[in-house]
């Protein structure tokens, strides 16, 4: 192919990559399938890398670009940016309405969701995203520019011809489903986890290698045309064209006639608040007009012709009453805050995380003082600071207990971890986590063996130990509050079938600090018993590839206490399966799989299941070393990463054939 047919079909393939891109992330509507839309940017990839001098910045493959920064540059906004005037109630709305009509008459409003992220700029010019830049302090911002691409709902080019030089605003934020699934992934890793989305999002947005911002699920909401060389009448208008434009914009974005409409609005919006998958914390109205709009102008700070209005904060202060200790499954011991009954954003709430002793220490929190407790993305409440001010003199530190508030056996604390820990294996706090541990839905997946049945069996003393649960009777059961029967016949039913489970699951299920369910997958694959597994010391383990130096400790430490082994006995003696037979030549063995988007004839653990039988496992993140990249129905960015990396994808039939066909 020669260069000119080759830029054609290169401009092609943007337009056409940049509309499905549009479909799929701005309308949530897609058009075509992902796997078409994979072929089209395969196409433009293989085409760029013939031709590396039609590469373009704007091109859909430079989404993920470059190094990592050494630092961001400061740049000048174009326009500057001012904040928003707030308000509090609805006669601070009528007043500032009042203000309003003082200037000019016939006053028509638009209403907006506030959206709790991180304002940003962005800057096109002849149609093509040249920079964004932060807020900063509304003068000059940082460029971050080569983050901001990274977020695929942010067009690269403007569509159609009446948006081309223009600067515009918007508020970058996380879904609270991204948010928890990134904390999730943050807590797996060792990391600290973010307290909100808001500070999830900004400190995703400031990270110096675009690859991480890439892997955050960051979206943006744009509100506001701050520079444009075309003319507009008024703000809903403006709001339109960026749609056509290809921004996204908010779909809750209303036009009403009046300050009572205004308030109207406000009220619907507080109440659709829990139901939103992001966070807002109030309404934004702006006069419609922009002649109108100009002839109020603004102050050094505020425009005048807009303002906010914020709903009740979901924080609140409380007295914090006292600070209890709690135990967990690996024996760390975790402060919780008890607290006056307090009204958070319409939930009383009376207990709070304190997370770990070094936070409390960081935030300055005493037993006695008044805290500040915030409620958020994430459902459990936290302490966000104390309010040191209205200290009495009265109020006692909480010192790091030496023994542990249940068994009083003497705490430890390892070094370089923040975390106090019983060391006691007997202790009973630990004991209930185990069981729970064991039990729980990615372990042996004991139905009807819930936290408070587990309580009462160990209040009246019915279990000691996990393979306790395999000697309870019916008629121990049946002493249980609550219990009945029928109750009673499907809990022993579930506890004997778990004799079942797979040895992953089996290893999963031990608790053994350090090994995640992807850990126990790798093991249950290496090795083909517990017996085995038990014999492999720690340098064996090490040797695993994919298996951290720290798991390999603490499994080899596992299996040399004698408890454990006791306890893996007693297992093997009731008939839990620990060995997996005829491991070596299973079809898949070894082989790793990632899943992204939603199966249609199966669930994901049936599908995990069918792989582990097959000696594979399943992995939740995208690397090099992945075998299959499992994609269903709306992949997420996994799919992409998976992509450049040109790892096998392959669809949920593929699958199937996959892991129904191979070995047999
Ligand atoms: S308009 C000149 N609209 O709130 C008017 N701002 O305190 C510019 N924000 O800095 C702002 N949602 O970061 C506008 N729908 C919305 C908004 C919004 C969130 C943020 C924005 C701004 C801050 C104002």
């Amino acid at each position: 192919m020669n260069k000119s047919i080759a830029k054609k079909e290169i401009e092609k393939l943007r337009k056409d990559i940049n509309y499905h891109n549009y479909k799929y992330y701005v309308e949530n509507n897609p058009v075509i399938s992902d796997y078409e839309f994979d072929q089209l940017l395969t196409k433009l990839e293989e085409l760029e890398k013939k031709f590396p001098d039609l590469i373009t910045t704007d091109s859909p493959t430079q989404r993920v670009g470059g190094e990592p920064l050494e630092g961001f540059t400061s740049v000048e906004h174009k326009v500057a940016m001012l904040s928003l005037d707030n308000t509090y109630n609805y006669d601070e709305l009528r007043e500032f309405d009042k203000r309003v009509k003082k200037n000019v008459e016939q006053v028509e409003y638009v209403v907006e969701p506030k959206i709790d992220g991180v304002g940003v700029a962005l800057l096109y010019e002849d149609g093509i995203f040249v920079r964004g830049a932060t807020r900063g302090d509304g003068i000059r911002g940082d460029d971050i520019s080569s983050n901001l691409k990274t977020i695929r709902s942010i067009p690269l080019r403007t569509m159609g011809d009446r948006l081309k030089n223009i600067e515009v605003r918007g508020e970058v934020y996380m879904s609270l489903r991204g948010f928890k699934k990134l904390n999730k992934e943050q807590k797996k890793k060792g990391n600290p986890v973010f307290a909100n989305p808001r500070n999830a999002t900004a400190g995703s947005i400031r990270q110096l290698d675009p690859r991480i911002v890439e892997s955050r699920p960051l979206d943006i909401f744009i509100y506001f045309i701050s520079f444009t060389d075309k003319e507009f009448q008024t703000h809903f208008e403006a709001i339109n064209s960026l749609k056509e434009a290809g921004f996204r914009v908010n779909p809750l974005v209303e036009k009403v006639k009046d300050i009572e409409g205004v308030i109207k609005y406000c009220k619907k919006l507080e109440k659709k608040r829990e139901s939103l998958d992001y966070e807002i914390d109030g309404a934004v109205i702006k006069v419609n007009s922009y002649a109108q709009q100009k002839k109020l102008g603004e102050t050094s700070k505020n425009p005048r012709w807009a303002i906010s209005y914020k709903f009740a904060a979901k924080q609140s202060t409380t007295k914090l009453n006292d600070i209890v200790i709690q135990v967990g499954r690996t024996g760390t011991l975790t402060p919780v805050a008890i607290l006056e009954p307090v009204e958070v954003g319409g939930v009383t709430v009376s207990r709070a995380t304190l997370h770990n002793f070094d936070e409390l220490k960081r935030k300055d929190i005493y037993i006695g003082d008044q805290v500040l407790i915030e409620r958020s993305g994430d459902v459990i409440p936290q302490v966000v600071k104390s309010v040191s001010e209205k200290r009495t003199g009265k109020e006692k530190k909480k010192i790091i207990p030496k023994k542990c508030p249940v068994c009083k056996t003497e705490v430890i604390r390892e070094e370089g971890e923040v975390a106090v820990r019983c060391p006691n294996k007997f202790c009973p706090a630990r004991l209930k986590w185990r069981v729970k541990y064991y039990a729980s839905r990615d372990a042996m997946d004991i139905d009807h063996l819930g936290e408070s049945t587990i309580d009462k069996l160990l209040d009246i003393g019915l279990i000691d130990n996990i393979a306790d649960l395999y000697f309870l009777k019916k008629e121990d059961i049946l002493k249980l509050e609550g219990f009945k029967e029928k109750s009673a016949q499907n809990l022993l039913d579930a506890i004997k079938k778990s004799k079942k489970q797979d040895l992953s699951r089996l290893i999963y299920g031990l608790g053994i600090r350090h090994v995640g369910k992807y850990s126990a997958q790798l093991l249950a694959s290496k090795y083909n018993s517990i017996d085995e597994l038990s014999r492999a010391g720690e340098e064996e383990l090490k040797e695993i590839d994919g298996l951290g130096e720290k798991s390999a400790e603490t499994i080899a430490t596992f299996f040399a206490t004698e408890e454990n082994i006791n306890l893996i006995e007693r297992l093997k003696g009731i008939g839990v399966k620990t060995k997996e037979i005829k491991k070596e030549g299973l079809p898949l063995q070894g082989k790793k799989f990632v899943f992204t988007g939603g199966l249609s004839s199966l669930s994901r653990p049936e599908a995990s299941d069918l792989i582990k039988q097959k000696g594979g496992m399943v992995v939740s993140s995208v690397g090099k070393d992945i075998d299959y990249v499992v994609i269903g129905d709306k992949p997420g960015l996994k799919f992409e990463k998976a992509k450049k990396l040109n790892l096998n994808i392959i669809n949920e039939d593929e699958f199937r054939k996959l892991v129904t066909s191979s070995g047999e």
